[in-house]
Parts: C-alpha cells; sequence; structure tokens
C-alpha cells in the first residue's frame, strides 16, 4: 500500500492532513474568498470537493459545466489549499433516472427507489457504469496537471444492495464462474432441503423475498457478490482516474461497523485507507467503539496510516435523536484517531449547510459563525495540528490481535441459529474493550492473516471456519500463542454447513473439549458460575445468553457452572498445547470477568501495557524514525494525573518531562509525549 503516490502525498503535506468536505456550489461566490480565508486560518490543508456535484457538474446528458470547479480549484490552489477531488458517482443526477429508470436501485422487497436523495443507483446498470465512468474520465482529464489536485476521492460511502435484473444476471454470472458446474451449487447450498434443487442455471436468481426462511448459504454467496461488486465500480473507477494521474493516490471513505462491504478485501485497492467515524454521544462507550474501529482502519491498510476523512465538529442529523458532541469532545477523537494512526483528521463539513436534508448537522464553521465553541475548537484544533508534523508515517506495534470478519459476520447473523439475536459487533466488542482497559496495542485481522508478530489472539464468535483458519490457530497455540475463543466458534465451514465430528468440529482440537448440545439462554436468565482456585476468576459469577453442554479432552476446567442443568460442568476450558495455549468461553460473562479472564491472557502472553494510567486514560503509542509518540487521551471529565515511565516532550504544550515525572491531564484533555530515538536525537535533536 505504501507507493510512490502515497509518498507523493506525505511530501505534499509534510505533515498531519487538516480538512474537511468542501460544498462551494451550495453558495454564492462571494462567500467563497470568506471560506478560504478562515480555512487558512484554522490551519485547513485539504477539502474534500464535489462528492455530491455531479447534478451541477453534467446539467443534462453529456453537457457539461466544469467552470464552477475550475473557479474553486484555482481558489483553493492559489490558497495553498489541496483538494480530494471525488467523482461524484454517489449520486447521479435525475436527469439519468428519467431518461433511463433502470438505472434506479431495486430494494429486495421488488421496489424501484426515486431520486430525491443519493445513492440510489443500480451499481450493475451499464448506463449508470457508462456514464459514471464518463464523468470520472473528464475529471481526470481536465485536473490531471492542477496543482491542488492532491488525491482522488472515488464515490462516497459504497453501500448498494440492489435486487434489480441487472444484479441478477450479474449474481448468476459470478456462481457460474465460482462453481463452474451446478451440481457444485447445489451441494453447497445444500438444496436437497426443502426441495430446492436447481436443474438449469437460468432457475438461480438472488435472494428476492421468500415464503418462508432463507436460504444461508446463498444469502452469503449474495454478501459476498455485493461486496465484491461495489469493489468492482470502485477499482473500474481506479483505473480510469490512474490512467490520467498515475501519481496521484486514490481514497474512498470506509464506514463504522458497516456489513455491506468486506473491508479487508477492498483495502488492498485503496492507495489509503480512509474513514468516517461518528461516535454516538448518547454511548458510553462511543470512544471504545472510535478506538477499535480506528485500529481496524489501520490494521487492513498492512499498520500504514490512514485518513479520518469526516466526522462531526458537534451533532450530526441523521439519527432520532441528534444530541451535541460535549466541549472538548471533537478535538479529543481527533487526537484518538491520531493515536490509532490517522496522518489526516477532517471533518464532514467544511461549512453548515442552509437547506436540505443536512442543514442541522453541524460544522467545522457552524451556522453560528466563528462565535460558536465548534469552530473554536476547530480552529484551536487545526493550528495544533502543526506542533505534530513529524508524526505522519509513524507506525504502532501490535502484541495482540483480535479477530473482525467479515464472512464470519454474516454467517453468524444468518437465519435459523439456535439463537438468533447474535449481534456480532456487540460480541466483538465485549472482547475488545478489556483490552483498551489493558493499554495494549492491538490489531484487528482475520484468521487468513499471519499471525507471527502476535503473543496472544483474541477470536469471538468464530462461528464460520475453514480448514486452512484452523490450521493458522493450531499454528499460533503451538508456536507459544495464547488464544481465547469464545462459544459458537468453529461449528460451520464457508458454505455455512456444520463440520463433523461433533462440536466444534472446526476447534475441538485446539479447546480441547467437545459439546454435546449448544444450548442458548433467555436473556433474563443468569446461570451461577464458580471460578477454580487460582485461575483469577471471581469465585462466583454469572454466566448468560448460552450455554455449551463441553466434555472436557486435553483441556481443564477454569469454571464450572453451579447451578441448572448443566451442574458441575465446565463454563470456561483452558487448553495448554505445544508451547501455547486456548482459552474457551461456553458463555457470556460480565464485564469484570471478561477483564479477569483476558488479563490472565495476556499476563501468560507477556504483553505488558505501554504506561500505566488510570481508568478513563487512553494510552496509545506510534514510532517512526524520529522517536516515539505516545499518546494519552483523558475521556473523563474529571482532570486525571499519571506518572510518565519515559522522559519526553509533550508536542501539544512544550512541556519537558523526565522519566518519573507526575503528568496532570484536566478533564477530556490529551498529551501526546515525544521521546526521540537514541540515533535521531544525535542526528537532529527533536521534531
Ligand atoms: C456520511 C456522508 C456525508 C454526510 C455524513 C453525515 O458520512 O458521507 O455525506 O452525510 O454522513 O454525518
Ligand atoms: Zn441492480
Amino acid at each position: 500500500m505504501s507507493n510512490r503516490r502515497v509518498d507523493n502525498l506525505r511530501r505534499r503535506f509534510q505533515g498531519i492532513v487538516f480538512g474537511g468536505d468542501y460544498n462551494p456550489e451550495q453558495w454564492p461566490r462571494d462567500v467563497w474568498d470568506e471560506d478560504v480565508a478562515l480555512m487558512k486560518e484554522a490551519g485547513v490543508n485539504l477539502v474534500s470537493l464535489g462528492v455530491f456535484s455531479w447534478s451541477a457538474l453534467e446539467i443534462n446528458d453529456g453537457e457539461f459545466d466544469f467552470e464552477w470547479l475550475d473557479e474553486a480549484m484555482d481558489l483553493l490552489g492559489a490558497n495553498g489549499i489541496s483538494v480530494n477531488l471525488a467523482t461524484p458517482n454517489a449520486s447521479p443526477p435525475p436527469w439519468l433516472a428519467t431518461q433511463h429508470p433502470e438505472t434506479l436501485m431495486v430494494e429486495r422487497d421488488g421496489t424501484r427507489v426515486s431520486v430525491g436523495s443519493r445513492g440510489h443507483f443500480c451499481p450493475s446498470s451499464p448506463m449508470y457504469r457508462d456514464r459514471s465512468r464518463r464523468m470520472a474520465h473528464r475529471l481526470g482529464e481536465r485536473y490531471a496537471s492542477h496543482p491542488a489536485l492532491a488525491m482522488w476521492h472515488i464515490g462516497n460511502e459504497y453501500h448498494s444492495n440492489c435486487f434489480c435484473d441487472y444484479c441478477d444476471s450479474n449474481f448468476r454470472r459470478w456462481l457460474q464462474a465460482k462453481y463452474e458446474n451446478l451440481a457444485v451449487l447445489n451441494e453447497r447450498w445444500g438444496t436437497t432441503l426443502w426441495g430446492q434443487c436447481y436443474s438449469d442455471w437460468s432457475q438461480v436468481h438472488l435472494p428476492k423475498p421468500v415464503r418462508g426462511s432463507v436460504n444461508p448459504a446463498r444469502e452469503l454467496d449474495f454478501a459476498r457478490f455485493n461486496s465484491n461488486l461495489q469493489k468492482e465500480l470502485f477499482v473500474a473507477e481506479k483505473h480510469i482516474l490512474l490512467s490520467a494521474t498515475p501519481d496521484v493516490p486514490v481514497t474512498t471513505n470506509f464506514m463504522q461497523f458497516f456489513p455491506l462491504n468486506d473491508y479487508h478485501r477492498w483495502a488492498p485497492e485503496l492507495d489509503v485507507v480512509s474513514f468516517d467515524s461518528y461516535p454516538d454521544p448518547r454511548r458510553q462507550d462511543a470512544f471504545i467503539r472510535a478506538a477499535f474501529n480506528f485500529d481496524l482502519m489501520r490494521s487492513i491498510g498492512g499498520g500504514e496510516p490512514w485518513y479520518l476523512l469526516e466526522q462531526a465538529a458537534n451533532a450530526v442529523s441523521q439519527w432520532s435523536l441528534n444530541l451535541v458532541r460535549q466541549p472538548g469532545t471533537a478535538r479529543l477523537g481527533s487526537y484518538q484517531a491520531l493515536a490509532h494512526g490517522a496522518d489526516a483528521i477532517m471533518f464532514f463539513q467544511w461549512r453548515a449547510s442552509r437547506f436540505g436534508q443536512e442543514k442541522f448537522h453541524s460544522a467545522m464553521l457552524p451556522h453560528g459563525g466563528t462565535e460558536t465553541r465548534s469552530w473554536q475548537e476547530v480552529r484551536r484544533l487545526g493550528n495544533e495540528l502543526r506542533e505534530l508534523k513529524n508524526l505522519t508515517g509513524a507506525r504502532s506495534e501490535a502484541d495482540v490481535a483480535i479477530v473482525w470478519d467479515w464472512e464470519n459476520w454474516w454467517a453468524v447473523e444468518g437465519v435459523a441459529h439456535p439463537d438468533n439475536g447474535f449481534n456480532y459487533p456487540a460480541t466483538v466488542m465485549r472482547h475488545y474493550a478489556p483490552l483498551w482497559k489493558a493499554g495494549v496495542g492491538v490489531d484487528v485481522i482475520t484468521l487468513d492473516a499471519d499471525l507471527s508478530a502476535y503473543k496472544a489472539l483474541i477470536v469471538p464468535n468464530q462461528y464460520a471456519i475453514s480448514p486452512e483458519q484452523q490450521a493458522v490457530v493450531e499454528k499460533f497455540i503451538d508456536n507459544g500463542g495464547h488464544v481465547l475463543i469464545s462459544y459458537f466458534s468453529g461449528i460451520v465451514d464457508h458454505d455455512d454447513m456444520v463440520i463433523a465430528n461433533g462440536y466444534p468440529g472446526g476447534l475441538r482440537s485446539i479447546i480441547g473439549a467437545h459439546i454435546r448440545e449448544l444450548s442458548p439462554l433467555v436473556p433474563e436468565d443468569a446461570v451461577k458460575t464458580s471460578g477454580e482456585q487460582d485461575s483469577g476468576l471471581p469465585a462466583v459469577f454469572s454466566a448468560s445468553s448460552w450455554q455449551d453442554d463441553l466434555v472436557l479432552e486435553s483441556g481443564h476446567a477454569l469454571a464450572h457452572y453451579g447451578d441448572g442443568y448443566l451442574q458441575g460442568q465446565p463454563a470456561i476450558v483452558e487448553n495448554l498445547r505445544g508451547a501455547g495455549s486456548a482459552t474457551y468461553l461456553a458463555s457470556e460473562f460480565d464485564e469484570a470477568v471478561m477483564e479477569a479472564i483476558v488479563r490472565r491472557i495476556l499476563d501468560r502472553a507477556g504483553t505488558h501495557r505501554l504506561q500505566d494510567a488510570p481508568l478513563g486514560v487512553e494510552v496509545a503509542e506510534r514510532k517512526n524514525q524520529a522517536g516515539t509518540f505516545l499518546f494519552l487521551l483523558n475521556h473523563s471529565e474529571a482532570a486525571a494525573g499519571l506518572t510518565l515511565q519515559r522522559a519526553g516532550r509533550d508536542l501539544i504544550t512544550g512541556d519537558e518531562y523526565a522519566a518519573n515525572d507526575p503528568l496532570h491531564l484536566s478533564g477530556r484533555d490529551v498529551a501526546v509525549i515525544f521521546s526521540p530515538a537514541p540515533s535521531a536525537r544525535t542526528r537532529r535533536g527533536s521534531p
């Protein structure tokens, strides 16, 4: 992913990128001058331009108007502000839909959507593809040598899910390429159940509504197909743009906990991974969820720095209740993104719109203007970030990996399971939160990754597993790795077919036990559980949501059920194997128990926190040739203090600290402690 296009980008900015989405077409020309003056005041050096501008750039089929965009590009360029220029494919103009209604997306229930919003296109429509690619061509040609052009923003938050006839044919073609032979499809989809056998390819369709329960294997294939279909759209535009500008990097913006696209598979197509972060102020754990998504973005990009392309300076407008972000939260969240590997901090959007669907969405420059706290916070942040110049390109080290796997997400939330209330993101967050609290570096991976760099591996509800993935886990443990696996893991293969050999067929030898029966619990039920002595677990605690009827093989119990029909049977199993270990959770446990379990595994793996800090103060680190950047982020409203373990200088305040000096953080404040690398210290002092 690091290539000459990314090198160009770093050379251009020589520091942290700061800015937001800019929509000059919503404003009279005289406002643009004020925009640019205020952008400079806030330290803006990059804007995303033209994201929804198709109807303003192509008034009618083939009738283009690039003049306003020329002028905006020139104005920005003349003021030293670079442009992340969008291909506006996310919102095709009404003329396209009127002349070619088949370009409109069809919902699963058969409803063809109409114009008046955005994202309404069919990704397979030949006409949509032709016209959106023609636009990418025109933009590529016209702005190839424009000095303001820094990067291409292809589309916006790809999220189609179309059930039209074009998509139906495409799906069939994709299946034909995958299976070649219809008999194989019949076998993999288990079509002998309920008499679904296909005798000719013409009978095979994408999953429109059915009378009863859907076929889970068909749903899985459709999810794979759909993610790939979106990716193909992105890649086609990327090739068009790279042929005009081989040295300009391409990106598109990813979303948090987004089910439709497998970003692990997308990321290799992007020069820079970009992310839109919208933590919900109503959630206590919003910043832990943000940390997870940031780690995911860094990990899918192979550890390379990523761009925070969108966030809200204050409230959003798309939810049922849009609470303001408390003072200091946007600044703190921005530093948190940097701490987890971002090299760019950007907002949606520069100036708050006066009309339309997003008129109450916050902006860097709100309706209230420069008097508002949002503007003050944004301006302060933009100017502070100049001091973090040398951070760019720095990477993070992680001893721990946690699995986040879209294929498994689709499978585990599929139909007809013992419990149909699985919520994969919530489950993964229950496993990630203790890692976050432990203050260790975490990468977010799939079981297809090379695990040799990690000491501990967390595998939440890996319901679907392939033999290759099983082998990866085995090798990891045998080489000395320590693994945590939770219930409803290793049950099916990637066709959603139960793995033979008793549950969990895919993991039996790894957990050192087998399961006779899978048994969900009603949400209110709690089963008394007791931890074994020396397990580090409480003597009595509760299990909920699920129980496995476990039979030990090579494993031993760390906890037993104390009542219920499984009284006396193991609730947590530990299996020592090779040079490592596996710990298996047969139920769901509360936060404190999860923390104790994770602590036991991290201790055993010899993974230590980066810096001691009180609860609520997040610790993260990045390193490059210049040295180490230690981020201390106080997410609580109250002040916090800690003793710094390593000497360094706070890049924000300029304060110097010796090792063992106390450091004070006000509520929602942050420190970035820079410690030069020994070689860098002799070469050039400090950043
Ligand atoms: C998304 C979109 C933006 C905007 C924001 C609002 O991230 O990409 O265009 O609508 O949401 O929060
Ligand atoms: Zn379609």
